[in-house]
């Protein structure tokens, strides 16, 4: 029930009336008797600067996540950040404590932990990331840390540039090149742009998938279908599919830890995206 100690977390984005996180967090929450609630919010960019010292002023605002266009530009506004943020340069998370507002980000452990879940541990493979904005670079610094990393882009000279900032920051070599890679070459393909995404679903891959082969692991970060041209591609050579639920799962349920110290039952969030109709 909510009453006068509900606390309360969000979502903060624009546009954010499609979001999972709302139905995914506030089952989670509780089934873990939690007394909070999670609402999105669209916060139009030009008011975003007004969003943290809100939040903070309300007093029951614990926290909230932050999507696309916000993931840069919120940092300005909060009073630390943890090291992957920073790292990244980018907040999907807030946490409000004691008058403070942290930022974290959880995108590439999230991607991290859902392909280990489906693979087991991901170390030294040789993973080929495809496109260089924000998701690819959130993937990219998680698993560059203990994996050999290409980043394959449209526009050959951001690969370049994400993989030489990663390069400098990890003190680990990064490759990058152009979308004509051949796939063959690698254990891992995680691609990270919006082709494919609703309302877009017949889209052609952006990458050629004749050389995907059997023993390959192709990851999709899209989950709106849940199963793209490129996972269809991929699982008719017998390579294993992976789509972008897990890692919105996983994403999640570490902020979810983040801000309430509990950690989620992801069945629990993963079924409730289940049926959930898109
Ligand atoms: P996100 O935060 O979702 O990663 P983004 O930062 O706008 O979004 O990055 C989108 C990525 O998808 C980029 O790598 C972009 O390539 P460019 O850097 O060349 O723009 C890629 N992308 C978008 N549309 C594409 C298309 N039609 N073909 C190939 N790549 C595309």
């Amino acid at each position: 029930m909510i009453d006068s100690k509900t606390k309360l977390l969000g979502l903060i984005g624009h546009p954010v009336e499609h979001s999972l996180s709302p139905i995914m967090h506030n089952k989670a929450l509780r089934d873990k008797n939690l007394n909070y609630v999670y609402l999105a919010f669209d916060v139009h960019p030009d008011r975003l600067k007004y969003v943290v010292d809100g939040a903070k002023a309300l007093g029951t605002f614990r926290g909230f996540n932050v999507t696309v266009p916000h993931k840069v530009e919120i940092i300005k506004y909060l009073d630390e950040l943890d090291r992957e943020a920073r790292l990244i340069g980018a907040v999907n998370t807030v946490k409000i404590e004691n008058d403070k507002a942290i930022g974290y980000n959880t995108d590439g452990l999230g991607a991290r932990m859902s392909l280990e879940e489906e693979i087991g541990k991901v170390k030294n493979r040789d993973i080929l990331i495809v496109g260089a904005g924000g998701a690819a670079r959130a993937v990219a610094f998680e698993l560059a840390k203990d994996n050999n990393i290409t980043i394959v882009n449209r526009t050959l000279e951001r690969a370049k540039l994400l993989a030489e900032e990663i390069s400098r920051k990890l003190n680990r070599s990064v490759d990058y090149g152009d979308l004509n890679v051949d796939v063959g070459n690698y254990e891992i393909v995680i691609h990270t742009t919006p082709v494919g995404m609703y309302p877009h679903i017949n889209a052609e891959p952006v990458i050629d998938v004749n050389n995907i082969r059997s023993d390959m692991v192709v990851m999709d970060l899209i989950y709106n279908p849940r199963e793209t041209v490129l996972l269809r591609e991929a699982k008719k050579r017998g390579a294993k599919a992976i789509n972008g639920i897990g890692m919105l799962v996983y994403q999640g349920a570490l902020a979810f830890e983040i801000w309430t110290g509990v950690k989620p039952d992801v069945e629990v969030m993963k079924r409730t995206l289940d049926i959930e109709s898109l």
